[in-house]
């Protein structure tokens, strides 16, 4: 080991040359906006947000390569440059042959599964990601999540809590086998908490599709932090480079969605990846009738350009030992402070156990909801409530809680600093201390769905 790895500090691998100013609206400010917003995050402008960890999508800091490479993009509506350089670089990194671009991963989705599902089809998974979930449903399929047990449980610690359980994963194939066009694993799992998939489960899964004929696809947004945790922690993988890790994970399946909006290191972009050509022509005629031509698919080329480089540097092992290190750091800080987290933290993001942190505020009161609010108040920082308020409903007059009240604190990729995270921590000690002042929230005002981006708010009491 060299001197630099037994260092105990993990330094941003980056030097910043092109900065934006820090919004840094006072407290009363803060208490104004909040106010006008109806205590709902969603609503709040980003210019009143000090620290938006909103999502970690589409939020990256490009770096200086990418910028370069924008300024020489090819702008031919057909057969550009740019789209030969992205296609290359993602035809080398996943093995496939055929490459489709997209403006995002939801384009793909709906893409490649207005293709291959009919009302009565079932894709299992580990865990559908919001959008896949709503865009196989709304052509009358069924998304079927197995994770494994372990990968439910907030506390367990699990090393790899987004595998698929094998047995159940076989068993359902057998099963359906007829009503399943496709079978997928998410890498990380997203609704886990961004935990990773192992090597090893990813081999067993892509037996099981491939003993039951079953095509296999990815949804591999945060392929290459899933690749550095396999690295990590899994046994006889910690002396391989993480590139050729992610090219036998990709090798695996056969073929992959992907929001290139997180590990793309982009602010849009998307594709469908495929080895073999069968639903190509298909998707391609598609393509043309909603996102465009098939080399430029819904994306400017100097978009491509930035994809073909981001690609590339997702994959720099001390890009991806610092991407780690800032959960990691989040959580035990937070976890040190007396503020309970899902564990062991996920790639992209902490999840704060709002229940276990406001035990005085039931679940009917939006404890998260309460939290965020608070955090906003206290540090400017922008979170995400993942509870009641969004999965939350009331049936007949009866309210029913959402399984877990978490808060969602998601890192834009090369953004913060750690004196930033240094400065929250700092701040969220005084918020601990007067945690029992905090109140709960009722809604006053909500949408017919969806109601957590638009729904208003007020604290009780
Ligand atoms: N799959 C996963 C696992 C995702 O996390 C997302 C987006 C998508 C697909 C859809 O991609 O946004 O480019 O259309 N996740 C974001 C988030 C929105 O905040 O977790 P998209």
């Amino acid at each position: 080991m060299s001197g630099e790895e037994t260092r105990r500090t993990i330094i941003e691998p980056f030097k910043i040359r092109v900065v934006e100013p820090l919004p840094l609206p006072t407290r009363e400010r803060r208490e104004q906006v909040l106010r006008e917003a109806g205590y709902n995050l969603f609503l709040v402008p980003a210019k009143e947000v000090t620290f938006d960890f909103l999502t970690d999508s589409g939020t990256t800091a490009m770096s200086a390569a990418q910028w370069g490479a924008m300024m020489v993009s090819d702008e031919s509506y057909a057969g550009s440059r740019s789209f030969e350089k992205f296609e290359g670089v993602a035809k080398e990194l996943t093995g496939y042959r055929y490459v489709i671009p997209t403006h995002q991963g939801r384009a793909a989705e709906h893409l490649l599964f207005s293709h291959l599902i009919r009302p009565g089809a079932t894709v299992p998974s580990n865990n559908h990601f919001d959008t896949t979930r709503a865009n196989i449903e709304q052509l009358g399929g069924e998304a079927v999540d197995l994770v494994i047990p372990e990968g439910r449980d907030p506390q367990h610690l699990h090393p790899f809590k987004g595998n698929v359980d094998l047995d159940r994963l076989d068993a359902f194939c057998a099963a359906h086998r007829e009503a399943i066009p496709c079978g997928m694993l998410t890498i990380t799992n997203n609704t886990g908490g961004g935990q990773p998939v192992s090597l090893e489960n990813l081999r067993g899964a892509a037996a099981i599709y491939r003993r039951h004929g079953i095509p296999f696809i990815l949804d591999a947004c945060r392929f290459a932090e899933n690749s550095y945790f396999i690295k990590l922690r899994e046994p006889g993988q910690g002396q391989r480079p993480v590139r050729e890790i992610a090219q036998e994970t990709f090798g695996l399946a056969d073929g992959c969605l992907m929001s290139a909006k997180k590990d793309g290191l982009v602010n849009i972009g998307g594709f469908i990846a495929l080895k073999e050509g069968r639903w190509v022509e298909h998707l391609r005629s598609l393509l043309i009738l909603t996102e465009g031509f098939p080399t430029y698919g819904g994306l400017a080329a100097r978009d491509l350009e930035a994809l073909a480089v981001g690609l590339e540097e997702v994959l720099d092992e001390h890009y991806l030992a610092y991407r780690l290190a800032v959960s990691r750091y989040m959580a035990a800080g937070l976890n040190r402070r007396g503020i309970p987290t899902v564990q062991p933290p996920g790639g992209h993001a902490v999840y704060i156990d709002a229940k276990a942190f406001l035990p005085d505020i039931p679940p009917e009161q939006f404890p998260g909801q309460a939290l965020v609010c608070e955090l906003y108040l206290s540090e400017g920082v922008r979170s995400c409530e993942i509870g009641s308020v969004m999965f939350g409903k009331t049936v007949q007059g009866r309210f029913q809680a959402a399984p877990m009240e978490l808060v969602r604190l998601a890192f834009p990729r090369r953004v913060y600093t750690q004196s930033h995270f240094d400065y929250i921590l700092e701040g969220v000690e005084a918020l601990v201390a007067r945690k029992r002042e905090i109140r709960g929230m009722r809604i006053v005002q909500e949408p017919a769905f969806l109601r957590h981006f638009t729904a208003r708010f007020e604290p009780i009491g």
